[in-house]
């Protein structure tokens, strides 16, 4: 029996019609574990308003609330938010300062929302990088939400997906200092030391604004990541936009290297036979 998740569903504001409609054909058993977001196009958004960039920035946090706010309710494992990469830093020192506060502001804005929607919070990358007052506060962040037993929000900061490849070989590294024989490493050791351990690999990535690039985002958890790609820039991308990537995420079919199950072997249906 297929279950809708219309009944039991209260998004909050809840659902416009357009919005019940695509809520509708979302089937609740298979929604993505772990949806990573590539939040682009802030900038672009800005300029087409001829209003300064870090206006496109502030705009983003409130399409993070409501991406946030809808994958809680919709009892997804998990969320990863890219909002500060390792080579942000490129940016011009006003708008990397501006970044900074930004998600301090954030941080304390959505902490009632955080809480009321029993959300968890991590963050992903060298964040003892960065200056002192972002790490108190996200510090204050993890431990405030530490009791929740919902959705993991993970914002990734001063992240790169090289970077967390290298801190976990390191990590296995100085692990193994001192011990007489060294273990070789394995796909679930690396896993393990990575920072997203203990989360599922994200099942979709989405990116906004329309760039057809990973940008060094969770290179080794996104290998079998269905990818969604929108035109629609960061700030406008809504909750109706969410929802159509949810159902589009539907309609792939995953196969994991293996073939589709309308063409499998009886005998042994789950044999891996190419790429
Ligand atoms: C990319 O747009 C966006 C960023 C580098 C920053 C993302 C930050 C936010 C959305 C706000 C903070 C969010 C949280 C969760 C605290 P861009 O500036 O590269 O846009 P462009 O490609 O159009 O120039």
């Amino acid at each position: 029996m297929r279950f809708s998740i219309v009944k039991t569903l209260q998004l909050h504001p809840p659902a416009a019609p357009a919005e019940q409609l695509l809520l509708d054909k979302l089937e609740r058993k298979r929604l993505p574990k772990h949806v990573a977001v590539i939040m682009d196009g802030n900038g672009r958004w800005a300029q087409q308003r001829h209003l300064p960039r870090v206006a496109g920035h502030r705009s983003g946090t409130k399409t993070a609330r409501s991406t946030t706010e809808t994958c809680a309710r919709l009892n997804i494992e998990a969320l990863t938010l890219y909002a500060f990469s390792v080579e942000n830093w490129r940016r011009p020192k006003t708008e990397t300062d501006f970044l900074m506060q930004l998600l301090r502001e954030y941080l304390r804005r959505e902490m009632p929302m955080l809480q009321k929607n029993n959300i968890r919070m991590r963050f992903l990358g060298r964040t003892d990088e960065l200056p002192k007052g972002v790490q108190d506060d996200i510090r204050d962040a993890i431990e405030q939400t530490s009791g929740n037993q919902g959705m993991v929000l993970c914002i990734a900061l001063n992240y790169g997906g090289r970077a967390e490849i290298i801190d976990a070989m390191n990590a296995i590294l100085a692990e193994q200092n001192g011990h007489a024989g060294r273990e070789p490493i394995t796909e679930e050791s690396l896993t393990r030391h990575m920072y997203t351990n203990g989360l599922p690999d994200p099942d979709l990535l989405i990116r906004t604004s329309g760039e057809m690039r990973v940008s060094n985002f969770l290179l080794w958890q996104i290998a079998y990541a269905e990818i969604f790609v929108t035109e629609t820039l960061w700030p406008d991308f809504n909750r109706a936009r969410l929802l159509e990537a949810l159902v589009e995420f539907q309609k792939r079919e995953r196969r994991y290297g293996g073939i589709s199950e309308g063409h499998a072997y009886p005998e042994n249906s789950a044999r891996v036979v190419g790429k």
